[in-house]
């Protein structure tokens, strides 16, 4: 069986930072509230025209060119996002098409909410197993600016979120640097407590008109508290799955890169891994939660400050919408 190796890692944001203090104009917010319970201070946010593909365009190009081939030589594009610049068909074949691929490779969308990166993971690391395909780029990429209620009624999750992507190359390799183990994970009982319905076949006949949109159904919902209390269990647990299965101990990483959608879930888990938090690597206060976005967004940064290195042990762990939850392990 080969192994897989993330060969390019690049990430976009827009230039646009939105501040908490900018919410407090639009929002019945403050800067004081979301700072103690999210540890977020500012995201950003597309310019208007801007959709998900042209934002996350320029990653996908830095990560081609980081692994060392040209577009034309990937043999699958995989994308996760839940705001995908059309209701259908999916970003990827958009994406073949802005990086001018002519060739009929594989192209196609899933939809696994924040814990996306991670289920890309998997599914690249599948396809270099079996020697399918040799160059894959995974996308993970969100405009969540765009589905979000920025009213004051919207001010439970308008405060949350925000706009950014990243883009990996997985390619086959015979070294020591891979992946060494994905494992995701569902619990169905979790979709009501996190979602936007529309546009949905729920409506049939419609999936989307005014009385819909009216009622507010296109709007992400949260249920704070009980996401909270799922994800401060569910990615402890899957880490510890993950040592388990590679026969590691919590020691033995570098960094932990878990899905930054609130500081407070980032110290819980931190504290039942029983790691400081210089092992949790944290960038929530300049991004807010960018959905698919936030684990490859953090793997590029704390790449940058050093925080890991060649040879280096990085657990990945994720938790959202679903309920989706996963972990991965890599030698660096
Ligand atoms: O990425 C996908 C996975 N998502 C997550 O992991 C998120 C998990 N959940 C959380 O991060 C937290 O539950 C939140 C940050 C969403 C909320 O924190 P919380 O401590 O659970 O607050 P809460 O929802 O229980 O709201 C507390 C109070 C409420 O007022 P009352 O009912 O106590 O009077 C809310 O109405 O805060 C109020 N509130 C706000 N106040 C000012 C809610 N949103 C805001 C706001 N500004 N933006």
């Amino acid at each position: 069986m080969n192994k897989a190796k993330i060969a390019g890692l690049a990430y976009s944001v827009p230039d646009r930072v939105v501040t908490n203090h900018d919410l407090e104009t639009m929002m019945d917010t403050t800067d004081e509230w979301i700072q103690t319970r999210s540890g977020i201070k500012e995201r950003r946010w597309v310019e208007e025209g801007m959709s998900n593909s042209g934002m996350v365009l320029p990653a996908c190009k830095k990560a081609i060119k980081d692994a060392g081939i040209e577009p034309e030589d990937l043999d699958a594009i995989i994308v996760g996002t839940v705001s995908s610049d059309y209701n259908f068909p999916g970003m990827a074949p958009m994406l073949q098409q802005q990086l001018g691929i002519k060739t009929n490779i594989s192209a196609f969308d899933i939809s696994a909410a924040c814990s996306a990166f991670i289920y890309l993971l998997e599914i690249g690391n599948q396809f270099i197993q079996t020697g399918k395909y040799k160059n894959i780029l995974l996308v993970g990429s969100d405009v969540m600016s765009c589905l979000l209620d920025k009213s004051p009624a919207g001010r439970a999750t308008g405060v949350l979120f925000g706009d950014g992507g990243g883009a990996a190359v997985l390619q086959p390799t015979e070294g020591e640097s891979y992946i060494l183990s994905t494992h995701t994970y569902a619990d169905g009982s979790g979709v009501e407590m996190l979602k936007a319905e529309a546009p949905g076949s729920i409506f049939y006949p419609n999936r989307i008109d005014s009385d819909i949109v009216a009622k507010g159904h296109h709007l992400p919902f949260q249920n704070g508290r009980e996401v909270f209390k799922n994800a401060v269990v569910r990615m402890p647990e899957s880490i510890n799955v993950a040592l388990k299965h590679n026969n590691l101990s919590i020691e033995d990483v570098s960094l932990v890169i878990a899905h930054q959608a609130n500081y407070r879930i980032l110290k819980t888990v931190a504290k039942r891994m029983d790691i400081s938090m210089d092992k949790m690597y944290v960038n929530i206060h300049k991004y807010g939660n960018t959905t698919a976005g936030t684990i490859p967004i953090a793997m590029c940064e704390a790449l940058a400050e050093g925080k890991f290195k060649k040879g280096d042990i990085i657990v990945l762990t994720a938790f959202g919408a679903g309920y989706t939850w996963a972990s991965s392990i890599i030698r660096w």
